[in-house]
């Protein structure tokens, strides 16, 4: 049986496992150790470090991979030619085995040797090898251990043998192995006239990793010479499967097959370019959505866009009317998710990301190809579309420029890029204008010129929390320079970062920039500036930096994780709070820190006990399903159709990141929470450990503010809450769940000792344990009880006097009392012609106090001090005698 490519990659792997080698994984397309690299674009880069010393090598010293490699956007572009011709890809996976200071040149060619002739069975007869000229040692061992003759051991003088990762980096000279497709090809041997023909096709390049180069144009050796190879997967397939054209291997035809049966075309003629850009482009696309990449409109992610576009293009020519990629990526993650399991985790986002993509696309794309049709009708071959045409097509109908020129290719016209290029600049200036009337001009005048000359900074921190960049602009002062130097503070923007800049309530993230150089930098804030550049503030703690420099960039994971549990909580209280309280709730504004959430929300009532417990159980119940937090991007219209919370107010970009967790807890299909949110998330719900209200309170007429933690912080509240129980139990030696009852008792206790007590001062003032005797005297005909009590408070007098007046019948009674240095009268009168107001009034005013009143016949009053009390009573006895 045929072997596919699954077989050959498998086969490929094991045999230099055999031979010692560990397999290792993948890394990711977005490089993680390179700031200059756009996409990973060959085996040795997650080994750079290794090969230059900086990084230990593994145990053993040897690796074997298969590599996810993109070469679209930044140096090595295939973009364009994709479709076209039988060997390029925007996407391809190149196999490769490593020697880290291990085995040298004769291992690795009699590796390459024996897989190649013994275990692929390839005739040797269709096999040739070049060398770079001036290494003899390779042509000999070729001689040697593959008993080549001279004639197919071919030197070649030029770069094509030598073989550098990019400007800088590991480099070695290298020998390539061709393999013969047949006479029936057109083509010749490498270095010859026709070696740009079909016929030969290099399959292998080993590398001879011996020197580094450096940004000086210097070359230096590596510590111990090494071994970088890379071999097609494609096209060692085709050779294996016997077929000449990559797009003839059994992965690409299946992919070719679905797409033949989703737009009922097939591949043939003119047909068959289109179908194999989309086989192509959807694996380049799924695989960049799969590592974090999605569509925007600068940086990686524009280059994901570009290759999207161009398929969705494609496939429009193919007569789609319907979005299509999304439903081809099934195929593609049957095909290879068994080596990239990331693809099967990541297929919910990459469908959804191909299809809201294509269905945006093709609210313009119809439109945008007419009027490309109109403005060059009357061109022909060799002529140019006109530059603002071409930004018209960019700029409305969101075509890329590579697929206007994609476009006209056919008919050989092309795009007069110099007009493209001035009105890109001009709408630049516009937008530069209109910010600049905005208000915010004067202070971030420094910040809109970076803007304007290198684009917002790519954030990276959605999928990674370390990663390098490469140093951009130093801002000190709301100045730029060139260089720091240690001790001084200053703001570092790189063209990308793990960092997240605060927004959209979500703090900026903290953390160490480390240069290569040795530099360290510690960010303790990281501000969004412009809008689109990450500055990272803090100091500059060790070393010297300038432009240019590269470093690794570190943000705070345990805080950054933090943050993330928070962030997620707040979108799942949100919800909680519609469901409780109902859906008038909306967010009036919110802070999300690494010790706590703090979230604003309309609503006309404080909350009740029960209102905030169910919150709590409902937020808590989604952590504990402990299901995965999805992500999709759309437009901000697509989310709001699709029920996302969305800020009304808030301005969205064109983009906005749509973030569903957990299942509802009715039981229907539908998420818990779906928001529109550009910030930093858990993965599952399960992540935010545990969620706790701190605190809720008004913060304006119908807004309220809730103050919540999550995880360790929620958890660290409940402990301290749970402390000042049991040291509120303690002096009682009573067990918490008696507490409160405990408390109740002690409570009713002390209002009948209170009570007592009241009684006990009353009778002993009034004289029945011996105090103040009774004195009645009569003035004027009529019966007064005039009294000084002692130690009765204003409380206490009149139930008192009430109670005297009773008894007395028909008469007055006149009690001063006094209590914490304080004085008190209270008058009662059951004689008409003596009206207790008045003799309220003149005890007032003696004991050196104001007003006092009531009626004629009760009144009260008051005086600050006990000083005068007797002059007080006095003072009623002389108002009656008047
Ligand atoms: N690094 C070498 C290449 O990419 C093997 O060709």
């Amino acid at each position: 049986m045929m072997a596919s490519v699954n077989d050959i990659r498998t086969a490929f792997l094991d045999f230099f496992k055999s031979k010692g080698h560990t397999i290792m994984a993948s890394s990711p397309l977005v490089p993680q150790n390179d700031p200059t690299l756009m996409f990973t674009n060959a085996g040795m880069v997650q080994f750079k470090n290794v090969f230059t010393g900086a990084e230990n090598p593994p145990d053993p010293p040897r690796a074997v991979t298969s590599q996810k490699c993109v070469r679209a956007g930044g140096k090595h572009n295939d973009l364009d030619n994709v479709g076209y011709t039988a060997r390029h890809h925007t996407f391809f996976e190149m196999l490769g085995n490593f020697s880290f200071g291990d085995y040298f040149k004769e291992q690795a060619i009699s590796h390459a040797w024996e897989l190649l002739t013994g275990d692929f069975a390839i005739n040797k007869d269709k096999l040739l090898v070049t060398v770079y000229h001036t290494d003899d040692e390779a042509r000999a061992l070729w001689r040697k251990i593959a008993g080549l003759s001279d004639d197919r051991i071919i030197s070649i003088p030029t770069s094509d043998n030598f073989w550098s990762m990019g400007d800088t980096g590991p480099c070695g000279p290298c020998s390539e192995i061709f393999y013969d497709h047949g006479e029936h090809i057109w083509g010749g041997i490498p270095g010859s006239p026709e070696e740009d023909g079909d016929r030969w096709i290099e399959i292998w390049n080993l590398v001879f990793m011996q020197f580094e180069r450096h940004a000086d144009g210097s070359q230096t050796s590596l510590p111990k010479p090494s071994i970088d190879t890379g071999m097609g997967l494609e096209r060692i397939s085709a050779v294996l499967q016997g077929v000449h054209d990559n797009y003839d291997i059994d992965l690409f035809k299946t992919l070719i097959a679905a797409s033949e049966s989703l737009t009922g075309v097939k591949a043939e003629g003119d047909k068959r370019a289109s179908h194999r850009v989309i086989a192509d482009h959807i694996r380049a696309s799924s695989f960049l959505i799969a590592d974090g990449v999605t569509p925007s409109n600068e940086g990686r992610g524009y280059v994901l866009r570009r290759i999207m576009r161009r398929a969705m293009r494609h496939a429009h020519m193919l007569g789609a009317r319907e979005p299509l990629l999304h439903r081809i990526a099934p195929v593609l993650i049957e095909e290879m998710g068994a080596a990239y399991p990331q693809l099967r985790r990541a297929e919910a986002f990459i469908t959804s990301t191909l299809e809201q993509e294509e269905v945006r696309f093709r609210r313009t794309l119809g439109r945008g190809l007419a009027l490309l049709e109109e403005e060059s009708a009357g061109l022909s071959n060799g002529e140019e579309l006109s530059g603002k045409a071409a930004f018209q097509l960019y700029d409305t109908y969101g075509f890329p420029i590579d697929l206007t020129q994609d476009v006209l290719r056919a008919r050989g016209i092309g795009v007069d890029m110099a007009g493209f290029n001035a009105a890109m600049d001009e709408q630049k200036a516009l937008a530069r204008a209109a910010w600049a009337g905005s208000g915010e001009a004067g202070t971030d005048a420094v910040w809109l010129t970076l803007k304007d000359e290198q684009g917002g900074s790519e954030f990276l921190g959605y999928a990674q929390n370390e990663a390098s960049g490469q140093l951009a602009a130093i801002v000190v002062d709301g100045e730029r320079q060139d260089v720091l130097s240690a001790g001084q503070n200053g703001e570092l923007v790189f063209n990308q970062t793990p960092f997240y800049a605060e927004s959209g309530g979500q703090a900026g993230d903290h953390g160490t920039i480390r240069f290569d150089s040795g530099a360290v930098f510690e960010v303790d804030d990281t501000l969004k500036r412009a809008g689109a550049i990450h500055g990272h503030k803090g100091r500059l703690v060790f070393g010297q930096i300038k432009l240019g420099d590269a470093a690794t960039l570190a943000i705070d994971t345990e805080r950054r994780a933090a943050i993330r549990a928070n962030h997620s909580a707040t979108h799942l209280m949100h919800a909680a709070l519609q469901n409780v309280l109902g859906p008038h709730v909306t967010q009036k504004g919110s802070l999300v820190e690494a010790d706590r959430l703090r979230f604003d929300f309309a609503h006309g009532a404080g909350l009740t006990r029960a209102e905030i417990d169910a919150i709590e159980a409902e937020v808590n119940a989604v952590v504990r399903q402990n299901t995965e937090a999805s992500t999709r991007l759309m437009t901000p219209d697509e989310a709001i159709a699709e029920g996302a919370m969305a800020l009304f107010g808030e301005k969205y970009g064109e983009e906005v990141r749509v973030l569903a967790m957990g299942r509802k807890l009715d039981h229907t299909p539908k998420s818990y929470s779906v928001e529109l949110c550009g910030g930093t998330h858990v993965g599952r719900t399960g992540d935010i450990g545990s969620f706790v209200i701190l605190s809720e309170g008004a913060v304006a007429a119908g807004v309220r503010r809730i103050e919540a933690a999550t995880g360790q912080a929620a958890l660290d509240h409940l402990k301290a809450e749970a402390a000042l129980a049991r040291a509120a139990a303690e002096p009682l030696k009573a067990q918490l769940p008696d507490l409160p009852a405990r408390i109740e008792a002690l409570i009713a206790e002390r209002k009948r000792l209170e009570k007592e007590l009241t009684d006990a001062k009353q009778k002993l003032a009034l004289g029945g344990g011996g105090g103040a005797a009774a004195t009645l005297e009569e003035i004027n005909g009529v019966k007064l009880d005039a009294r000084i009590l002692e130690g009765i408070g204003a409380k206490d007098l009149r139930p008192m006097v009430n109670e005297a007046i009773q008894k007395l019948g028909t008469g007055v009674v006149a009690y001063v009392a006094t209590a914490d240095g304080k004085a008190a009268v209270a008058v009662a009168s059951t004689v008409g012609s003596v009206n207790a107001v008045d003799l309220v009034k003149a005890a007032v005013t003696a004991m050196g106090g104001q007003g006092g009143g009531g009626k004629p016949d009760f009144a009260q009053g008051g005086a600050p001090t006990a000083d005068a009390v007797e002059a007080g009573l006095a003072a009623v006895k002389a108002a009656m005698g008047i």
